[in-house]
């Protein structure tokens, strides 16, 4: 029997689309990715951000790119193919939605969900998904939420578009496992970063409470007893697109200090 080989480092080389990487997860994510030896493509709709945290970055290049635009997964893909070469590794991550109901959900809110979670997505999917193929190599990992796990109230679009997302995603991690690409979702819950920051705000608002204590309730619900740190979340998500996790697909992981009480 032969002894598997672990890399020691485990993406070193590998050309990395991180979608939404001017901050929060994406940047966390990106940084994690890069110290680990990834030629990182950073990218959001705000393209001097995008330079900044490449800047930081070994062998990093900057994409500007609002991925609600119309053929913004064309540009994108082409962007970072002509600057680095093939992705190899896909992180698909990008913007929440606002808050929402199921009982007052719209037409218009169906169509932003998908617009928003699913649409985008497999687009970049289609695009890099031919050439991991044939090149036997590939990482797509999808940033989601908890609420894939257990639907958050308030947030029924994100309820509604991310569910679509992890079925096309769990459908897909079948059809193409045995061409070594691997299909993943990392699923935050309570991570500090601008957008939880803005969630709690709007509630406290909405709510006529401090912020303060809109947190400690929060805080409350976690047996980790805190908020994560994004740092946290790029170990993880890094792992899931390293050489090293060849054997984890079809699945996913939550990174959220025990929030979701199911197994
Ligand atoms: N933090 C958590 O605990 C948590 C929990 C559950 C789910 N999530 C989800 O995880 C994802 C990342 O969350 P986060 O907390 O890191 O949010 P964040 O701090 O607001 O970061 C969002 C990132 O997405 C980019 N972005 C936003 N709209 C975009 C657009 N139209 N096109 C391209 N890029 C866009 C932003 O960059 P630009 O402003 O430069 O475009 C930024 O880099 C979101 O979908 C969020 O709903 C987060």
């Amino acid at each position: 029997m032969t002894t598997p080989t672990t890399p020691t480092t485990p993406v070193a080389g590998r050309v990395a689309l991180v979608c939404g990487s001017t901050g929060g997860l994406g940047e966390a994510t990106a940084r994690a990715l890069a110290a680990q030896g990834a030629r990182v493509v950073v990218t959001g709709r705000r393209r001097e951000r995008a330079e900044e945290v490449a800047a930081g970055l070994p062998e990093a290049v900057a994409v500007g790119c609002d991925l609600l635009a119309p053929g913004a997964a064309a540009t994108l893909v082409e962007s970072a193919e002509r600057l680095l070469g093939p992705v190899e590794v896909l992180v698909l991550n990008g913007p929440g939605p606002a808050p929402s109901t199921a009982a007052g959900f719209t037409d218009d809110d169906v169509t932003d969900a998908v617009g928003r979670h699913l649409r985008p997505q497999r687009d970049l999917v289609a695009r890099v998904l031919p050439g991991m193929r044939e090149r036997g190599f590939g990482r797509v990992l999808a940033i989601a939420s908890s609420g894939v796990d257990a639907p958050i109230p308030g947030l029924a679009t994100s309820n509604v578009g991310r569910a679509a997302l992890a079925g096309y995603l769990k459908t897909l991690a079948a059809e193409v496992a045995a061409d070594g690409v691997t299909v993943n979702l990392a699923l935050p819950g309570r991570i500090a970063t601008d957008r939880l920051a803005s969630l709690d705000a709007g509630r406290a608002e909405r709510q006529g409470l401090a912020v303060d204590d809109v947190r400690a309730a929060s805080t409350a619900a976690i047996p980790a007893g805190r908020y994560g740190r994004p740092e946290e979340f790029g170990t993880l998500a890094a792992f899931l697109c390293s050489d090293a996790a060849s054997y984890v697909t079809g699945t996913a992981v939550r990174c959220d200090g025990g929030l979701v009480p199911t197994l």
